[in-house]
């Protein structure tokens, strides 16, 4: 019960699902006595194709006939390492608690497969071989060892398994495999043992059943070549030994697939060319014997109807085809010293022929696990443990039952027995060691059915080899009373001759009829004798050992016939065998996998009740339940159970100091234990109950979650202070940082301000002195602050003299080009804005300017009073006076003042200025016209009235003589008489007084003064007095 205890933990952990999926440990079933319940458990879990439930540590395993994808490589690494009850029942979980215990206790171990045919042996074997390729530590050396290991699975089940009514794949032979193991855990070698194979099928199949895989393997997927060079053809119906049950082709096998697996494992195995070669020259000339027929002669004895196949077979085999032709039809007979050949009837031929072919395959067979074995020998000599796997035939029963099912069903019944003994010897022993109390147990015990089978001089096996061996007529017949007469009374053996009337009719006359745990099976005593015996005569022996193919003359070279003594008979060896592998097994620690079959047409989802019921039973699952819980439903370690159920109590939570035991016991005192629902053993507490264990699990599933709440909570308090704290230094670590990154910076600042400042200072003080490394950067700043004010500040007009800035000494030089400079551009601006009328204004004021600038004192109020083109419209113009002087071309018109020159009377006139003369009009008279040619000069005073002397020469009286006028607007006027008749230098300003001609001869004189009013009159001296008032200073 290994691992027991240690995994306990999960495995109520998981109860919680119990009501679903059932519970995954029967032990724990609180009808634990109830079929039903049983049953029930197991179909709840069959449905959810959980098809594995333990009974403590024992394993049952439902065939689900489906591929259920719970055996992959992940799976297996789920199952690697963990305890035995941590997770879902597994073929993995059990093997690898098979493997960690061999290791931890390094001792041998096996484990039991067993259930009858079809229920998964086989495949339960391979699942767990698989696991230990996948999941023990390796080396390229172990995995060549491993590949062996794993492939000679294929070869063994194509030359021992074939199509049974049970099984598409049913193993007819038993096998026990050991993995051996090194200190380390490598799997570093491999033995196996063959069990009885069941060679009768080589020559004989039922209804429905095939011969053994190989032969089809080869038909089928042979290559052409191949094929011809065995002379076979690819036909499975030309081969009387593969047609007698009539179905060569199952749907389920890919024979084709199947031989390249095969043929591919060969080589692997460490076969040469050689052994292949011979061991299908094997398989062939069983083939070509199963052809060879026989004719009676005329005198009744056999003789060879087709010696073509017999050819063949002589080829294959590498013997003389007389030699062979003389073996198979007739026999030697020693009579004292001469030895006499006895011929054959017909019939005699063919048991004689069907005896060598069974010969010869079954010893091939053995051979070749012989030649397996060779190829996994681990040679070192170190110390190994082992893990043996015990795949045998299962109890099986037909419509007719033979000799093979009396052997295969007597195999079945010594490993129940073998698993009885083991399972109660081990509770038993737990019990002691625990020092509680052993309660018996009720449960069938089979062992006098091992006893009717193998007892000696009484026993079903004795009376066979008596009946074989006695001299006289022994016949199957005569076997059966024997049998008859020494078993009469046996509770487990009837016959026809024995039973009571209801039972006989169910009996036929050559049957007998055993009890079996299993059940009842009924044997047909046909063959038994023969078969038991086997016999071989001893010529075809001797040929057969000097056959050329080497495999069968290595099986025919043994002592066995050279010996005169009979050899063993078959049930013997078997027998013997078996006892063999009961010592083998008792000597390990046995783990046990139970198959059941679900139901007997091998389909997928279903469950048959009955035939589930009917296995449960006579595997005595029910009984090894009760022995397990003989008393007591449930087993733990104290340390365990304390460590799992202490927070159920206040005085054992969170620790408890003292010893475990004493932990336990004041815990469950606590849960309130009666007396009666447990015991305290010596290392662990036995419960009664399980509904005890579930309560107690359920307030634990309970006090869990609190628990787990508060640790949670206090767990939360405690991360969060942690993360508070680790913010807050972090917080404070970058602030410090922060600072002294800012602190640098202002003193980095203010160093640089310091210098900038100094620097600063330092130009100041040079400012004046030629440029040097102390005032250069001053003087670029003060330039380039200059400038910079400068652009802001540039005077906007023309005219706008003042407001340019007053520049830095430096820059006195630069400041005036750029002076210039500006207002060359307001002037270029200035000139570009101006329209064609202001430039000709401006070009009149031009010239007035050079003539009255700083001459006439009222000139500079002029310059901003516009000209315009003239003075008076041409409408204010008399009409005739029009007309006469309109073809000059009149330019300029003006009203002025004009004084006589007598009296200097003041008169009003138009001044109108042609392009040839100017005329001075009163009305539509013209009083004057003075030629631009004759016109000597023009004078007006430096002053600021409006007076102006034209100077005419006065040669005849024609001539009024000089024309004085006055004018408000002088300088236009006189400006545009000097454009029109170009008399810009006749213009003369005259200061103080001017002459002026009154008439021919008689001169005048204007005098000029500044005064408070402005007039003109005529001076008692006769002179023209014109006053004119002071502008303001110049
Ligand atoms: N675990 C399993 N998963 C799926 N199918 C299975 C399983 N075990 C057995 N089978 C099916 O049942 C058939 C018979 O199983 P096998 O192991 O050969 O029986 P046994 O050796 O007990 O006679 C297999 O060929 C396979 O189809
Ligand atoms: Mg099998």
């Amino acid at each position: 019960m290994q691992g027991c205890a240690r995994g306990q933990l999960d495995m109520e952990g998981a109860l919680t699902a119990r009501d679903r999926v059932g519970i995954q440990d029967f032990v724990l079933l609180d009808a634990h006595t109830s079929e039903t319940a049983f049953l029930d458990n197991l179909k709840k879990r069959f449905s959810e194709n959980l098809i594995y439930t333990y009974i403590g540590t024992l394993l049952v395993s439902v065939n689900p006939y489906k591929e259920l994808d719970i055996y992959s490589k992940k799976q297996m690494d789920i199952y690697m390492g963990v305890n035995f009850f941590e997770l879902p029942p597994h073929i993995f979980a059990l093997a690898d608690n098979a493997y960690h215990t061999m290791l931890a206790e390094a001792n041998n171990h096996f484990i039991l497969i067993s259930g009858e045919s079809g229920a998964g042996k086989t495949e339960a074997s391979k699942k767990i071989l698989q696991y230990y390729a996948v999941s023990c530590p390796s080396t390229t050396l172990l995995d060549n060892v491993r590949d062996r290991m794993l492939l000679s699975n294929p070869v063994l089940e194509a030359f021992g398994n074939s199509k049974t009514l049970k099984n598409d794949n049913s193993s007819r032979f038993g096998k026990y495999m050991d993995i051996q193991f090194d200190i380390q855990g490598d799997a570093v070698g491999g033995h196996i043992l063959g069990y009885l194979l069941e060679k009768s099928r080589v020559v004989h199949q039922n209804h429905g059943e095939r011969n053994f895989h190989i032969f089809y393997q080869l038909v089928k997927g042979g290559e052409e070549d191949l094929l011809h060079q065995l002379g076979l053809e690819s036909n499975c119906q030309h081969y009387s030994y593969l047609v007698q049950g009539e179905c060569a082709n199952v749907a389920s096998i890919n024979d084709k697939n199947d031989w390249k697996t095969v043929r591919n494992a060969l080589s692997v195995i460490d076969f040469d060319e050689r052994d292949i070669q011979h061991l299908l020259g094997v398989i062939a000339s069983v083939l070509h014997l199963g052809n060879v027929q026989f004719e009676p002669d005329s005198k009744g004895y056999a003789m060879l109807n087709n010696s073509a196949e017999l050819l063949w077979v002589s080829t294959l085999l590498g013997v003389n085809v007389q030699v062979l032709q003389e073996g198979l039809t007739s026999r030697k007979i020693e009579a004292k010293t001469d030895e006499v050949l006895s011929p054959f009837t017909v019939d005699h031929a063919i048991y004689a022929r069907d005896a060598l072919t069974k010969a010869i395959y079954g010893r091939t067979f053995t051979w070749l696990v012989n030649k397996i074995n060779d190829s996994m020998e681990n040679k070192d000599s170190s110390r190994k443990t082992v893990i043996g796997l015990l795949d045998i035939y299962g109890f099986e029963v037909f419509y007719v039952n033979s000799f093979e099912q009396f052997c295969i069903n007597y195999c079945n019944e010594k490993l129940q027995q073998l698993f009885i003994q083991l399972t109660l010897k081990s509770e038993q022993e737990e019990y002691e060691a625990e020092n509680i109390g052993w309660e018996p147990v009720q449960f069938f015990n089979n062992k006098i059915i091992c006893d009717l089978v193998e007892e000696k001089h009484r026993g079903i096996i004795s009376v066979l080899d008596e009946e074989c061996l006695r001299p006289g007529e022994a016949t199957d017949l005569t076997f059966l009373e024997r049998l008859e007469e020494k078993l009469d009374s046996h509770p487990h053996f009837v016959t026809h001759k024995l039973a009571d009337k209801k039972t006989r009719k169910t009996l036929e006359r050559g049957n007998f009829r055993l009890l079996h745990y299993a059940g009842e099976v009924t044997y047909c005593v046909v063959g038994f004798l023969s078969k038991n015996n086997d016999l071989l005569y001893r010529n075809i022996k001797d040929v057969m050992r000097q056959s050329k193919n080497s495999i069968v003359r290595e099986c025919f070279a043994s002592k066995e016939s050279d010996g005169r003594r009979r050899p063993e008979t078959v049930a013997s060896q078997f027998k013997s065998s078996l006892l063999g592998l009961t010592d083998i097994l008792m000597s390990k620690e046995p783990w046990y996998v139970r198959c059941l079959k679900s139901n007997e047409s091998q389909q997928p989802g279903q469950f048959d009740d009955v035939l589930v019921r009917h296995q449960v039973k006579y595997l005595g699952l029910m009984e090894h339940l009760r022995v397990r819980r003989a008393g007591f439903a449930y087993r733990c370690h104290y340390d365990v159970f304390l460590q799992r159920y202490k927070p159920l109590c206040p005085a054992t939570w969170p620790y408890w100091r003292g010893v475990a035991a004493e932990g336990v016991e004041v815990l469950v005192q606590h849960l309130g234990y009666l007396p009666d629902e447990y015991k305290m053993g010596r290392t662990k507490i036995f419960i009664r109950h399980p509904r005890t264990l579930f309560a107690t699990e359920d307030a634990f599933e309970v006090c869990k979650h609190d628990l787990a709440s508060r640790i949670q909570a206090q767990y939360k308090a405690y991360w969060q202070k942690g993360q508070f704290r680790r913010q807050k230094e972090a917080a404070t670590k970058i602030e410090t940082c922060w600072r002294g990154v800012q602190a640098r910076k202002a003193k980095g600042r203010r160093q640089w301000a310091v210098k900038v400042i100094k620097k600063f200072i330092k130009g100041y003080m040079a400012r004046g002195e030629a440029k040097t490394t102390d005032n250069s950067e001053y003087l670029a700043f003060v330039r380039q602050n200059y400038l910079n004010r400068l652009k802001d500040n540039l005077p906007k007009m023309v005219l706008d003299k003042t407001s340019w800035l007053t520049p830095p000494p430096v820059l006195t030089e630069t400041s005036e080009i750029l002076r210039q400079l500006h207002m060359r551009l307001m002037v270029r601006k200035y000139i570009r804005g101006i329209t064609a009328q202001q430039k000709a204004q401006l070009q009149l004021k031009g010239i007035t300017s050079v003539i009255f600038k700083g001459k006439k004192d009222s000139y500079p109020q002029s310059v901003s009073q516009p000209y315009v083109d003239t003075r008076i419209s041409e409408q204010d113009i008399n009409m005739k006076v029009l007309q006469m002087i309109r073809h000059e071309g009149i330019k300029y018109s003006i009203p002025i003042v004009k004084y006589d020159r007598n009296g200097f009377k003041a008169r009003p006139r138009q001044l109108i200025l042609t392009q040839t003369a100017a005329y001075v009009l009163d009305d539509a008279k013209i009083k004057q016209r003075v030629l631009y040619t004759t016109l000597k000069g023009v004078s007006v005073s430096t002053l600021s009235d409006g007076l102006i002397i034209f100077h005419i020469p006065s040669e005849d009286d024609k001539q009024k003589g000089d024309l004085i006028m006055q004018c408000d607007h002088l300088f236009e006027a006189l400006t545009k008489l000097s454009v029109v008749a170009n008399k810009q230098s006749a213009i003369n300003v005259v200061q103080g007084s001017v002459k002026f001609q009154m008439k021919v001869g008689k001169e005048g004189i204007v005098e000029f003064s500044s005064g408070q009013e402005s007039m003109v009159y005529k001076d008692k001296n006769g002179h023209l007095m014109v006053v004119s008032t002071r502008t303001r200073a110049r």
